[in-house]
């Protein structure tokens, strides 16, 4: 188990998302609705970065074939990716934002 610190909750605005490397992977957290979600920043359709995308509310949109993802579970909202988004564990301890990565 792998743990990634993003930092004081205060710091992390809604509607925006922040991404790590963790090893060959990127991991993004994003706000919404004061709850933190943590997600694999890779679209599942072909690998687009989705921090360059656009969110609104808990829908992430990628930049580069415009699929959806609800990251509240990684959940599809439209093509054209078809698999889910990975999605990751989040602790808050003493306000700091950790995302919990299973080896
Ligand atoms: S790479 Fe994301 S929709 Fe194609």
């Amino acid at each position: 188990m792998s743990e990634i610190i993003f930092g004081n909750i205060s710091e992390i605005e809604e509607s925006k998302v922040i991404s790590k490397r963790f090893g060959r992977n990127k991991i993004a957290v994003s706000k919404y609705k004061n709850n933190i979600y943590a997600f694999k920043d890779a679209c599942t359709h072909d690998n687009a970065p989705l921090d360059q995308g656009t969110i609104e509310d808990c829908v992430i949109t990628c930049p580069r074939h415009g699929a959806k993802f609800d990251i509240t579970n990684g959940n599809v909202l439209a093509p054209p990716a078809i698999l889910p988004l990975a999605i990751y564990k989040v602790i808050i301890e003493n306000d700091i934002v950790k995302v919990i990565i299973e080896d």
